[in-house]
């Protein structure tokens, strides 16, 4: 599988504090089926995380996990903001992939609501020629208000995520409910752990796959893992016969 979030790399975020917290949630990774690893840092009002610095700590890092056999990937989590037009036209944009040939990130909404004007900025964003995944809409109360939301993003261009453990229903019922009924619309591009630690927030995507599997079928479930990730991360071609 591959894991297209994460918050594993070290002392960036609220993810990793310490080294060794991130190895151990790179194993438990590992150990979960994963061979691609993401790491996306968030990018917000109280991180405000530099590209140069993650790619830094995220060098740093590659050595130190080396001999867990996981090849990581490095990108970050965009809190929504006016500022994103600006950091695309300065190239400083830490992209997790490409989609059909454009730029992709992973963007990020406030927990409570979806900030005024975000629609219009999205589709500001996709005619610019970037597709901006919406992260975890499931655990965002507007979305969980009113689900079909989501599909006014996905028309304007978007992709989107949701987290393993809220369709597993670790997270609760609401989340669990609005991330079944989004995958059932068709609407979900993409499953990822948004790891944060060990206990609370942990690696482990199968739980999640099962689940989505009760709703798409194994093929279907087993492409927000692997294929969809694989073609975001470019590895589609390599892995093709
Ligand atoms: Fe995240």
């Amino acid at each position: 599988m591959i894991d297209i979030h994460s918050h594993i790399l070290p002392g960036v975020d609220d993810g990793a504090r310490t080294l060794g917290q991130a190895l151990t949630m790179l194993r438990m990774a590992a150990d979960d089926g994963v061979t691609v690893q993401a790491l996306t840092p968030h990018i917000n009002a109280m991180y405000k995380n530099r590209p140069e610095d993650l790619r830094a700590a995220f060098d740093r890092f590659v050595a130190d996990a080396s001999g867990i056999g996981v090849e990581l990937r490095l990108a970050a989590e965009i809190a929504v903001s006016p500022e994103i037009p600006g950091m695309i036209a300065g190239e400083r944009m830490p992209w997790v992939g490409a989609w059909e040939g454009r730029p992709a990130f992973l963007l990020e909404f406030p927990a409570t609501l979806i900030p005024a004007g975000s629609l219009r900025l999205v589709g500001r964003l996709v005619a610019s020629g970037v597709t901006p995944i919406v992260v975890h809409p499931e655990r965002n109360r507007q979305f969980q208000a009113d689900p079909t939301l989501l599909a006014d993003y996905v028309k304007e261009g978007c992709l989107a995520q949701i987290t393993s453990g809220s369709i597993a229903g670790e997270y609760g019922r609401t989340p669990f409910q609005t991330a079944i009924r989004m995958t059932e619309e068709g609407w979900v591009h993409f499953l990822a752990t948004d790891c944060h630690d060990e206990t609370h927030r942990p690696p482990g995507m199968k739980a999640g796959l099962r689940q989505a599997e009760e709703i798409l079928g194994k093929e279907g479930a087993r492409a927000l893992v692997m294929a969809n990730p694989s073609r975001l991360l470019g590895l589609a071609t390599k892995e093709a016969p």
